[in-house]
């Protein structure tokens, strides 16, 4: 059997430099397969030992095996070789310029009045108000004549409230949800009703036909004008800062009586006098007072035992006052790259 052992160095001359040349993982894997393999020539050589004669078998055996061992080593570094070639190739077909600035993925954000309206909301909740919604399209009742409205009041007139077919109209403020509140629920009642309301404005920086108001309400027995002092700081103080001071002028609203129109010290200097609150230090935060008796009769409520504050404030002014926005017509034309400001 001395054909075993010239097939071994055959294979010895010719399988090393087969490895050498394989230029593919693919082909490298074949050319073991061929030697190495269950089949492969080297193994059966090794399997078909025990045929070969006795005083050959031990010179065969230890030949097949060198050459096993050798073959291995050089697959496996040829291996390793093929492996670094390809994820080398892989990194320059890839390659990525580290310093080019990325790509921003498009989030959206909290529109500006939503996030002053979200505070405002978080803080009279924290002082137990609940939320209470009504409708945009309204009637007069709720809209003027349960708020003691006289019919010859200027704010009914045509050329400030827009009215609709049938005798509707637009409501012009957040009150009629006071009246709405009031007609469902029996006191105590403690209410906050943000929501978008209508004026017959001609558009500039400063007027919008569509704008948005924050109205308040707090009915109970023995409710006094130092509880809406109170809750108005409290409010002040959370909503901007603990220096914030308030200060509370006489006024006249139909609905409330007595009624006060409330300034807060300018939050950008403090009251000294700057651009924004235009040298005079005070900021028009919102109108308030006790809610009239005339306006519990209208809801049914008993004007002997109950009484009660109401305030209502715009919050598109307080919105441009806090972010520097100087036109209110910005907060309703989605524009992306004014928004994305924010
Ligand atoms: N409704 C008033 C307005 O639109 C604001 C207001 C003033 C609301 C006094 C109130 C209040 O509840 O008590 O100008």
């Amino acid at each position: 059997m001395a054909g075993l052992l010239e097939k071994i160095e055959e294979m010895a001359g010719q399988a090393p430099a087969k490895v050498k040349r394989s230029d593919t993982l693919d082909s490298l894997e074949e050319i073991r397969l061929e030697y190495l393999g269950r089949k492969g020539l080297l193994t059966s050589i090794l399997h078909g030992l025990k045929d070969a004669p006795a005083d050959q078998r031990p010179l065969i055996g230890k030949q097949a095996n060198l050459l096993k061992n050798k073959l291995s080593g050089l697959i496996d570094q040829r291996r390793r070789e093929l492996e670094q070639q390809r994820s080398r190739r892989e990194l320059d077909s890839g390659r990525i310029d580290v310093t080019l600035p990325g790509s921003r993925p498009w989030t959206g954000s909290i529109h500006p009045l939503n996030q002053v309206l979200e505070r405002i909301n978080e803080i009279f909740f924290g002082m137990g108000f609940a939320l209470a919604e009504g409708p945009e399209i309204e009637d007069e009742f709720h809209n003027f004549d349960a708020l003691n409205t006289p019919e010859d009041h200027p704010a009914r007139a045509e050329q400030d409230t827009m009215y609709l077919e049938g005798g509707m109209l637009l409501r012009s403020h957040t009150s009629p949800v006071q009246i709405r509140h009031m007609q469902a629920n029996r006191p105590p009642v403690r209410v906050i009703a943000p929501g978008r309301v209508f004026r017959r404005d001609t558009p500039d920086a400063t007027h919008s036909p569509v704008f948005h108001q924050v109205e308040g309400l707090y009915v109970d027995e023995n409710v006094t004008f130092g509880d809406l002092r109170y809750t108005l700081e409290q409010f002040a103080a959370q909503m901007f800062g603990a220096g914030a001071s308030l200060r509370f002028r006489p006024s006249f609203f139909p609905f409330t009586e007595p009624s006060a129109e409330v300034d807060i010290s300018c939050i950008f200097c403090r009251g000294k006098g700057c651009r924004v609150c235009k040298q005079v230090g005070w900021i028009e935060l919102l109108g308030c007072g006790m809610v009239d008796p005339n306006v519990f009769d209208s809801v049914g409520y008993d004007s002997e035992r109950y009484t009660g504050f109401a305030f209502g404030m715009g919050i598109d002014r307080i919105c441009m006052t806090f972010n520097g926005v100087n036109d209110i017509r910005l907060f309703l034309e989605s524009d992306v790259a004014f928004l994305s400001q924010f």
